[in-house]
């Protein structure tokens, strides 16, 4: 066994948090010799019951789980974190305007950043899932300054696996012929599923599907899924969610199973492709050295650029509207 990796998880007796922590505890994310620190983070009223989640996890008695402590406190909960999995955050309620929505997390992210920055361990890797998870992990970057800016990412993994998902289908080929499939923008409805550069089975993808398909049924359907399967299950993605954020964390450590393929990853901006510096904003992305680097040079015509400009307006919008909250 190796030295065991401490993974903080915040909404850790949420949805997520149930379904994400025993995969973690039967090595799916580190592997079957690296031993993991387990922190639950939790708002103070739901301590409880993490603490009778952690009580599970100790009954799923896993031979890599090296510790389970449960707290309200992000100070406790980041100390030493290799890993931080921000998924706990304030869900939009009926008649909730947008600034009460992004004020009140970033009274969540600010601080959660703030307490990374101080305690967290010198490779921390940061992983925002609660929404809107770009301009989240915008506002805790903001409040980590000491933390390299590669670190900061937002899940855009399950609309990355929903795309490949939907073009496995359209073509009748199984998943893994599926190469080079990007979500560029927002982790939202004006998200840009593009398949330009995709290829199925070695041929390109455009070819084989047509392009009023990719350009209108294709990009609604996965921009749209997480609302159809809250329509159809009574409840939003969880454990889909939890598969994303396990395939994330892994393929950045062990690399992809192809590597002249990509996935697509959230990331702080450096100004590539045109997308202004600093804004969290999804790309096409290879793990390089443990970190996600930005696979460069890629043509975009027309109607790509002006989807992925739709969705980094939305981006700007926000970030305006937590810079007028005073939240970065
Ligand atoms: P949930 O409501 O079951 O769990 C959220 C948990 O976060 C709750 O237990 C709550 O007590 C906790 N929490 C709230 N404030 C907290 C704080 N300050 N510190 C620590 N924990 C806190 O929700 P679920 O289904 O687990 O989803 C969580 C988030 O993930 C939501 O914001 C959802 O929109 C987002 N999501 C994002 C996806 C993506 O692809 N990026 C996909 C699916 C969900």
């Amino acid at each position: 066994l190796t030295k065991p990796a401490t993974l903080t998880l915040s909404g850790a007796a949420g949805q997520i948090g149930y379904s994400l922590l025993f995969r973690v505890a039967a090595g799916e994310v580190f592997g079957p010799h690296t031993p993991v620190r387990l922190r639950m983070l939790e708002a103070p009223q739901a301590v409880r019951a993490a603490a009778g989640v952690a009580m599970e996890l100790q009954d799923a008695a896993s031979p890599l789980v090296a510790g389970i402590e449960v707290t309200a406190d992000p100070r406790v909960a980041f100390e030493g974190a290799n890993h931080a999995i921000l998924v706990g955050a304030r869900p939009r309620s009926a008649g909730m305007e947008r600034s009460d929505l992004l004020a009140s997390n970033g009274a969540i992210f600010g601080p959660q950043g703030r307490a990374i920055n101080d305690v967290a361990a010198d490779d921390v890797r940061v992983l925002v899932i609660g929404n809107p998870a770009n301009t989240n992990a915008m506002i805790a970057a903001a409040h980590a300054p000491d933390v390299p800016r590669d670190r900061f990412t937002a899940l855009t993994r399950l609309d990355h696996n929903r795309a490949l998902a939907q073009l496995a289908a359209r073509t009748s080929v199984n998943v893994r012929e599926i190469k080079r499939v990007t979500i560029w923008g927002n982790h939202s409805r004006t998200q840009y599923p593009d398949v330009r550069h995709a290829t199925v089975a070695g041929r390109p993808a455009l070819e084989m599907v047509g392009a009023e398909w990719a350009d209108g049924v294709f990009i609604e359907t996965v921009a749209q899924r997480g609302a159809a399967i809250i329509e159809a299950r009574g409840g939003s993605s969880v454990a889909s969610t939890a598969t994303a954020i396990i395939d994330h964390v892994r393929d950045r450590r062990f690399g992809l199973a192809d590597p002249t393929d990509w996935t697509s990853t959230a990331l702080i901006s450096d100004g590539s492709y045109g997308v202004p510096e600093g804004l969290v904003c999804s790309y096409p992305v290879r793990p390089v050295d443990g970190r996600w680097a930005i696979v460069p040079d890629l043509e975009l015509d027309e109607f790509s650029r002006a989807r992925i400009d739709a969705s980094v307006s939305e981006l700007l919008e926000e970030r305006a509207a937590v810079a007028a909250l005073g939240l970065i």
